[in-house]
C-alpha cells in the first residue's frame, strides 16, 4: 500500500502549519548560494499547496519570514522579497482557478509598498474563495502577535478578557488552531511561531530539508499524525 493510500481521509487534520526550514543548508550541501535554496523552497511550496488542495485540507499556514529574519544579510532578505513578489504574480491566477483563499499573518506594514500592494491585491481577489485557506506568515512573530492582541483588547476596553477574546484578536482570528505542526530540517524548536495557537497541536519534525520535502514526506507526516492519540488533558 502506498503512503497516500494509508491516509485515512475521514481523519485529516483541518489545519496544517509548517515551519519551512533548511533552504540554506540545502544550498550549502550543493555549494550553491543560499538564495538558490530559497528558490527551490518555493517549488516545494507550490507542490505542498497542490497536495493540501487535493486532500481537501481546510487551512495551510506556512512560515515564510519571521520578525527575526530581518537580521539576515541584506542581499538574502531582498532575494527572499523578490521571490515572494514573483510567487504572488505567478500564482494568483492559479489560486483563483483553484478556489484558494490567500491570507497573510504578520505585520506587513514593514514590507515594501510594492509587496504590500501585491499582497493586498491577492487577499482581496481571493477573499470569497471556498477552497483551501492558504495562510502565509510574513514578518510574523508570535510574541509580537500576542502583544498586539493585548493592545487591541485594551483599546476595546475589554478589562477581563476570555481566551476566546484573545484568540479573536490574533491574526488567525476565525481559523481553527493547527492540528499538525511540521518542521523540516530537524531543529527541535518553535522559533516564535504560533505560540498561543499550538497549545494542543501535534508536532512532527523531520530531518528532510524543505526543498526536498515532497509528496511522500508530506503524506508521511499526515500518516504519522493519524497514529497519534490526542488526549487534550483527558485520559
Ligand atoms: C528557511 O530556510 C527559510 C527562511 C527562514 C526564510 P533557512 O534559510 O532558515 O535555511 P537554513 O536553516 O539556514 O538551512
Ligand atoms: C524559522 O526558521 C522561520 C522560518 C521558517 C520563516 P529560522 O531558520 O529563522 O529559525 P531558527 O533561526 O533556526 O530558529
Ligand atoms: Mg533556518
Amino acid at each position: 500500500m502506498s503512503l497516500r493510500e494509508k491516509i485515512d481521509l475521514t481523519k485529516l487534520p483541518k489545519h496544517i502549519a509548517i515551519i519551512m526550514d533548511g533552504n540554506g543548508r540545502w544550498a550549502k550541501k550543493r555549494l550553491l548560494p543560499r538564495i538558490i535554496g530559497h528558490t527551490n523552497g518555493v517549488k516545494t511550496v507550490k507542490r505542498i499547496v497542490e497536495l493540501a488542495r487535493e486532500l481537501n485540507i481546510q487551512v495551510l499556514t506556512l512560515y515564510a519570514f519571521s520578525t527575526e529574519n530581518w537580521q539576515r544579510p541584506k542581499d538574502e532578505v531582498s532575494g527572499i522579497m523578490t521571490l515572494l513578489k514573483t510567487y504572488l504574480k505567478s500564482e494568483l491566477e492559479n489560486m483563483i482557478e483553484n478556489q484558494v483563499s490567500f491570507r497573510v499573518i504578520g505585520d506587513i506594514s514593514k514590507m515594501s509598498a510594492e509587496i504590500q500592494t501585491e499582497l493586498k491585491n491577492a487577499i482581496e481577489k481571493t477573499k470569497d474563495m471556498k477552497g483551501l485557506v492558504l495562510n502565509i506568515a510574513l514578518n510574523y512573530g508570535s510574541r509580537q502577535e500576542i502583544l498586539m492582541a493585548c493592545k487591541n483588547l485594551i483599546d476595546k476596553g475589554i478589562k477581563n478578557p476570555t481566551e476566546q477574546d484573545l484568540s479573536d484578536s490574533l491574526y488567525t482570528k476565525g481559523l481553527p488552531d493547527p492540528d499538525l505542526l511540521i518542521r523540516t530540517s530537524g531543529e527541535m524548536r518553535i522559533s516564535n511561531f504560533l505560540l498561543w495557537q499550538i497549545a494542543y497541536t501535534e508536532i512532527y519534525i523531520t530531518d528532510v530539508l524543505w526543498p526536498d520535502f515532497k509528496d511522500e514526506e508530506f503524506y508521511k507526516a499526515i500518516v504519522e499524525f493519524q497514529k497519534r492519540e490526542r488526549r487534550f488533558g483527558k485520559i
